[in-house]
C-alpha cells in the first residue's frame, strides 16, 4: 500500500537513523558521520557508515545502503509496510492503514492464532489416551517432558477429523484450515493432513507458530510430512529452533540436519542448535544465522549425503562473513545418537576439537586419493596447494604446508614451491580478468548489482550525476525542469528522479530516506551513487548532464522509429512473396 508522503516524512523525522541503527550496531562518531561494524556482512574493521544529517547509512564493504526504513527492512527481514509499522510503533505514531492491507494483516493474525491452537491441540493429544503409543516413542527416543514442553512437541491422532473438529469448535473456518495447510481435501470435504505423527511446531524468531513437521512413529516412508508454504510460512527464511537459539550465550550456533537432533542438543545443554527445514541450506537462512552469530559449527550427519551437504554449506556461510567449523562425529550417525550414546561431555570435546574449515577440506581432499599411488599423490598435492594458496595468513600457509608434506611424505620445501606456483597461477588469472574489465570501460561502469543494468551507459552516467546532485542540493531541481522521468534511459533512475521532483514541487523533504517502492538492491544502488559523487558540480556541468540525457533520449527514439519503418518494409516485402 502507499502511505501518505507527509506521514512518511514525519516517520523518518521522528526516527533518527543513528538511533535506530544504534540499536543494532555500536556506532562511534568520526566528524559528521558515525562508523561501526556492518550488520550485513562479517567484518573486523568498521566500514559501515551512518550520516545523521542525510538520514542514510552506507557500507563501503558490501555496498548496502539506504534510509532508516530500508535499514529496518534489511536488518529485520521485514517488508516495506511492516518496517513502516515497526518505526511508527517505535515513535508512537498511528499508521494510516488502507482496507486491503488491514484485511491481509487480520488474515495473518488469524493464521498465527490458528497454528498456535493447533499446536496446543497436538500437544494435549500426546498426553491423551490416543497418544499413548506416541508418548512411548518420545520416551524411547530419550526426550524428556521438559523438552516436549520447550519445543511444544505434540501428537497428531490417527484420525481424519480430530484436528478439523477441534479447530471448527474454536471458530476457525474450513478456508482458514486450508490457508494454514493443516488439511487435505476430497470431494469438497476437508480432512486432517497430519495423522498418527509426532508433531514439531516450527516457530519463527518472533515466537509465532508458522508450520509443522510431522514424523512417523516407525520406519515407514515418508519419514516427515512438512507444512507447505502459506501466507505466514516461508521455508527458505526460517530455521527450526532459531526462536530458542537466538537467546543462547554460546558465541556460535550449531547447525544440524534433523529436528530430533535439535531437540536432543537443547536437552543436553546446547541451546544453540538449529536445523534447516528439511531442505538444503538457503541464502536467506544464512542471512538469518548471520544476524545472531559470527560462527557456525556444522554438524551434519556422518553419512555421505550429510558430508556433501556440509561441503555445499561452507562457502555459503563464509560468503556471509561467518566463521565456519565442521564437527566430525565417529561412532554415531547423527548428534542425537551421539548424545544418547556418549553424553554431553564427549560432545563438548568434539565441539572444542572441531576442525576449522581448512583442516576439514584438506581431510576431504585426502579422502579422495590413495596416497600409495604416485599419480594420485601428485593430484592430491596439487589440490592441497590450490587450497592452501588461498589462505591470507603466512603462518596458516606454513602450518598446513607442513601437514600436507608430512601426509604425502615429501619435503616441506617442495610443498611450499607447489603452493607458490598455485598462487602465481591464480594471480595470472586474476590479472587477466582485471585486464578484461579495464579494456571494456563501458562494462566497468555497469552497476555491480545483478538486477540493475544500464542499456545506455553514456546517458546513465549523466543520470547518476543528476540524482547525486539533487540529493545533495534539492534546489537544483529548479534547473532541471526540461528533464522528465521517462527521458531517463535507466528506469530506476527515472523513477527516483520522478519521486524527488514531485516531492520538491510539493514543498516536501527530498532525501534518500523518503524514497518508496524500491527494493533493497535498488536503494543500495542509489545510496552508492551519492557516495561516489560527493562534490557539488558546477551549474554548467549539471546543464551538460541534462543535455546529454535529452540528446540520448532523442537519438534513441529516432533510431527506434527508423527500426520500426525498416520492419514495416520487411513485412511488406514478405507479403509480396505471399508468405
Ligand atoms: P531421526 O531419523 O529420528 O533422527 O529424525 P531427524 O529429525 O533427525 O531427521 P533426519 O535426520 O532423518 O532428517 C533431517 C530432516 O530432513 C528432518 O528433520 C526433516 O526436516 C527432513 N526430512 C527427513 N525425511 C523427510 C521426508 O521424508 N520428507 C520431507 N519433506 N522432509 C524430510
Ligand atoms: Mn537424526
Amino acid at each position: 500500500m502507499a502511505f501518505p508522503p507527509s506521514f512518511i516524512d514525519e516517520l523518518v523525522a521522528r526516527n533518527p537513523i543513528e538511533d535506530v541503527v544504534g540499536q543494532y550496531v555500536n556506532l562511534k562518531r568520526s566528524g559528521a558521520n558515525m562508523f561501526g561494524l556492518c550488520p550485513f556482512h562479517g567484518e573486523k574493521t568498521a566500514s559501515f557508515s551512518v550520516a545523521p544529517d542525510k538520514g542514510i547509512y552506507y557500507c563501503f564493504g558490501c555496498h548496502k545502503g539506504g534510509g532508516v526504513i530500508n535499514f529496518l527492512m534489511e536488518v529485520e527481514g521485514l517488508s516495506y509496510p511492516d518496517a513502516v509499522r515497526a518505526l511508527a510503533k517505535r515513535c508512537g505514531m498511528t499508521v494510516p492503514e488502507d482496507e486491503q492491507y488491514q484485511s491481509r494483516y487480520r488474515q495473518q493474525e488469524r493464521l498465527w492464532a490458528l497454528m498456535r491452537e493447533a499446536g496446543r491441540f497436538f500437544n494435549e493429544q500426546l498426553y491423551a489416551p490416543a497418544g499413548k503409543e506416541c508418548l512411548e516413542y518420545v520416551q524411547r527416543r530419550g526426550l524428556t517432558k521438559g523438552s516436549v514442553t520447550r519445543f511444544g512437541i505434540g501428537f497428531a491422532p490417527n484420525s481424519w477429523n480430530a484436528l478439523v473438529d477441534a479447530m471448527r469448535k474454536k471458530g476457525y473456518t474450513d478456508q482458514e484450515l486450508r490457508d494454514a495447510d493443516l488439511v487435505g481435501e476430497k470431494n469438497g470435504r476437508v480432512y486432517d493432513r497430519f495423522r498418527n505423527r509426532l508433531m514439531f511446531p516450527i516457530i519463527d524468531v518472533r515466537g509465532n507458530v508458522i508450520g509443522f513437521g510431522g514424523r512417523v512413529l516407525d520406519d515407514s516412508k515418508p519419514k516427515y510430512l512438512n507444512s507447505n508454504e502459506t501466507l505466514i510460512f516461508n521455508k527458505r527464511k526460517n530455521l527450526f529452533g532459531m526462536n530458542l537459539a537466538k537467546k543462547t550465550k554460546y558465541p556460535y550456533i550449531i547447525l544440524v540436519e534433523g529436528n530430533i537432533d535439535v531437540v536432543a542438543l537443547h536437552q543436553f545443554g546446547f541451546d544453540n542448535a538449529v536445523a534447516s527445514l528439511g531442505t538444503s541450506l538457503t541464502e536467506e537462512q544464512v542471512t538469518l544465522l548471520a544476524r545472531y552469530t559470527e560462527q557456525v559449527i556444522l554438524t551434519y550427519d556422518s553419512d555421505e549425503a550429510g558430508q556433501r551437504a556440509a561441503q555445499r554449506a561452507i562457502p555459503m556461510l563464509e560468503k556471509a562473513g561467518l566463521q565456519v567449523k565442521v564437527l566430525k562425529m565417529e561412532g554415531a550417525k547423527d548428534p542425537d545418537e551421539f548424545l544418547q550414546k556418549f553424553g554431553a561431555e564427549k560432545f563438548k570435546l568434539l565441539l572444542e576439537g572441531s576442525a576449522n574449515r581448512v583442516e576439514y577440506q584438506l581431510n576431504a581432499i585426502a579422502a579422495k586419493y590413495d596416497l600409495r599411488l604416485d599419480d594420485q599423490k601428485v593430484r592430491f598435492l596439487h589440490e592441497c596447494a590450490d587450497l592452501i594458496s588461498t589462505l591470507g595468513s603466512p603462518v596458516q600457509r606454513e602450518i598446513y604446508a607442513g601437514r600436507v608434506a608430512e601426509a604425502a611424505k615429501i619435503s616441506v620445501d617442495a610443498m611450499k614451491m607447489e603452493i607458490g606456483r598455485a598462487w602465481k597461477r591464480r594471480q595470472a588469472q586474476q590479472k587477466k580478468k582485471q585486464e578484461a574489465i579495464d579494456l571494456a570501460p563501458a562494462r566497468a561502469l555497469q552497476p555491480k548489482s545483478r538486477t540493475i543494468h544500464y542499456e545506455n551507459v553514456k546517458s546513465a552516467m549523466a543520470e547518476e550525476c543528476i540524482i547525486a546532485q539533487i540529493l545533495r542540493e534539492p534546489a537544483l531541481l529548479d534547473k532541471t525542469k526540461a528533464l522528465l522521468p521517462d527521458m531517463f534511459s535507466c528506469e530506476l533512475l527515472g523513477k527516483v528522479y520522478g519521486q524527488l521532483r514531485q516531492r520538491h514541487e510539493a514543498g516536501m523533504d527530498v532525501s534518500i530516506a523518503v524514497l518508496t517502492d524500491l527494493n533493497g538492491e535498488e536503494i543500495s544502488h542509489i545510496t552508492a551513487i551519492t557516495q561516489r559523487q560527493k562534490e557539488l558540480v558546477s551549474e554548467e556541468a549539471l546543464a551538460d548532464c541534462v543535455q546529454t540525457i535529452l540528446a540520448e533520449h532523442q537519438s534513441s527514439s529516432v533510431t527506434s522509429e527508423e527500426d520500426l519503418r525498416a520492419l514495416q518494409r520487411k513485412l511488406k516485402e514478405r507479403k509480396g512473396l505471399g508468405v
